[in-house]
């Protein structure tokens, strides 16, 4: 199944996420299958349970959008216990289409969650892969990339979104 991506403005996408507690249970396996569709289906990298409207901590990383089993990431419940160095990049997000804009984050980052059935995974991330577990992370916590903006840039893009907004087009 292929759910609708909530976009800004969605109070869901700024409130902090519930932990999983229902590990093995179908219900998961299921949602996290239908999360990768989703990501797929809308050609991201990543995607977090609040941007199909689901406040809980589960988040899909794909940085070789389907193309490489081993590329294929179920983080629940995940934390980072390590980070370092920086990059600077163009991020973008699939609940705010349409604005991409240069985010620093930490190079590397080494992140520890749960997969479906409650096992602890670690996943070690450099460049994008580092990128896209910091930004899903942040999404957990009801946190967007223009969070990580400039004030400046940050009014400007949620002045062009409110434009969209009344004009029925976001
Ligand atoms: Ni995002």
């Amino acid at each position: 199944m292929i759910y609708k991506i909530v976009k800004y403005g969605d109070p869901v996408l700024e409130t902090k996420c519930e932990p999983v507690t229902n590990f093995g249970s179908p219900e998961l396996k299921q949602f996290v299958e239908d999360m990768f569709e989703t990501m797929y289906s809308a050609k991201g990298v990543g995607l977090a349970a609040p941007q199909v409207g689901v406040s809980e901590r589960i988040t899909v990383i794909d940085t070789s959008l389907g193309e490489d089993p081993a590329e294929k990431h179920v983080l629940i419940n995940p934390e980072i216990v390590l980070k370092e160095g920086t990059q600077t990049g163009e991020e973008g997000c699939l609940s705010i289409p349409g604005f991409r804009e240069d985010v620093t984050r930490a190079q590397k980052a080494v992140m520890r969650a749960r997969n479906v059935d409650g096992e602890t995974v670690e996943v070690v991330g450099e460049d994008l892969l580092a990128r896209a577990m910091q930004h899903e992370l942040d999404h957990l916590n009801g946190v967007l990339f223009l969070s990580h903006l400039s004030p400046l840039k940050r009014d400007l893009i949620r002045r062009k979104i409110k434009k969209l907004i009344k004009a029925g087009e976001w």
